[in-house]
């Protein structure tokens, strides 16, 4: 998910500042594992339309995708991605709420298999995301909610969150189910956005991180 007019580098130093080499010790440089940015995948790919799979047990291969998702997500200016969006079928997603307004600190949140087990509430809020760029419009959801969840090191965790936090962890589940926000609107505001989402589409789109269209313009 992403907030807009939210500039990262504003408000917090710079991501993920951990996992690189901190300056005069370059022993630890081996220690350290370099992050990966991913392409996300955009609308109307169908890896986003696929329901992903739950997880058995943990692995250190998704441990490192959730990383390389976190970093993904802060290079774009996101808040919420779901294992969908970098075209990996399994049912992971990451969360930080730095950045966005009212929050100044937030430990990122990891969660594997996470489950919503209680709603509770209704509100509209503006969504928009990352695999739907330069596309925002309101959304109907649960006010609060209470989600089961493994952690990175697959610990069982239970979390009541409301507002923001909660809208965020369930548009990213709705990710793992195949399911887009804009699927959320009625017909008329979808009719309304069929000429930017058939741009998306044909990967027609100016964003500033790397993405995979669902037909890839041909060159030649
Ligand atoms: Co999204």
């Amino acid at each position: 998910m992403s907030v807009p007019g939210v500039s990262w580098a504003a408000t917090t130093p710079p991501p993920r500042a951990e996992h690189r080499p901190p300056a005069g010790r370059a022993t630890t440089f081996f220690m350290e594992r370099i992050v990966a940015l991913l392409p996300i995948y955009t609308y109307n790919h169908s890896v986003l339309r696929k329901k992903a799979k739950t997880l058995k047990r943990p692995d250190a291969g998704l441990v490192r995708a959730a990383d390389d998702m976190l970093e993904t997500m802060h290079k774009a200016n996101g808040i919420g991605l779901a294992a969908n969006q970098v075209g990996l079928l399994q049912r992971l997603i990451v969360v930080d709420m730095t950045g966005s307004e009212g929050v100044e600190a937030f430990e990122p949140l990891v969660m594997f298999n996470p489950a919503v087990v209680d709603e509770e509430g209704k509100w509209v809020l503006e969504e928009g995301c990352l695999s739907i760029p330069e596309l925002r419009d309101e959304v109907e959801r649960a006010e609060r909610i209470r989600v089961t969840y493994r952690d990175r090191n697959f610990d069982e965790r239970e979390l009541e969150a409301t507002g923001m936090l909660s809208r965020v962890i369930l548009h990213e589940v709705d990710h793992l189910d195949g399911i887009l926000f804009v699927d959320h609107l009625n017909l008329l505001k979808r009719k309304l956005h069929r000429g930017r989402l058939n741009k998306i589409d044909r990967g027609d789109l100016q964003v500033e991180y790397e993405v995979v269209p669902n037909q890839p313009k041909v060159i030649g």
